[in-house]
């Protein structure tokens, strides 16, 4: 297939095609400098009128995460994560939700493209989110859009999620 730039076209395919959620991880660190270099691709996504509504908060602590854990029925994992990301956007910006839905799939992809894993846990109108913003000492003016955990994976292998085929999700000028 002709690609215009064809180095960086299959890297990047190959990331976003293998990349799927990790929820169990070994007791190991991620080195700092990893965690900026995954929060920098986070902030490189694309936001309406360029507003980069967010801010990132970076969970390490075991009691904070432990927390987060009780708090998220649907998020327990997080638990045994090396680290929270918890991902804000400002409350009274239109299009928060789509800017740092944006900022966390970079940021899964960024932590799967350096080979940990990762897993997006639900924030935005969870009953969690303001008892989530306040244990992280964040004011009313955010809110809570996604909550990722992250760590190095204790799976065997890659176990790629199934998805539904593109033939039925696919139209060609108009629905049929
Ligand atoms: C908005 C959103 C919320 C999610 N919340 C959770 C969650 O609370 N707990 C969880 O285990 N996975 C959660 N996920 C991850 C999905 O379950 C997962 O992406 C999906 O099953 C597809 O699997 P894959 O990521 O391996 O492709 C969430 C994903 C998104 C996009």
């Amino acid at each position: 297939m002709n690609v215009r730039n064809p180095g960086i076209a299959n890297f990047g395919v190959t990331i976003i095609q293998s990349r799927h959620s990790v929820r169990k991880f070994k007791e190991e660190e991620i080195p700092p400098e990893f965690i900026r270099k995954v929060l920098e691709c986070a902030s490189k996504a694309p936001t309406g009128r360029n507003k980069q509504p967010w801010i990132f908060v970076v969970i390490k602590n075991k009691d904070t995460l432990k927390k987060l854990a009780e708090f998220a029925p649907t998020g327990q994992f997080i638990e045994g994560a090396a680290v929270g990301f918890l991902v804000f956007g400002q409350a009274d910006w239109k299009f928060t939700v789509e800017d740092c839905s944006a900022a966390t799939e970079n940021l899964l992809l960024a932590i799967h493209a350096y080979g940990y894993g990762g897993c997006w846990i639900a924030g935005n109108q969870m009953p969690y989110a303001d008892a989530v913003r306040e244990l992280a000492a964040i004011p009313e003016t955010y809110k809570l859009v996604s909550i990722v955990a992250a760590g190095v994976p204790d799976v065997g292998g890659i176990t790629l999620t199934e998805k539904i085929s593109l033939d039925k999700l696919v139209f060609f000028e108009k629905y049929s």
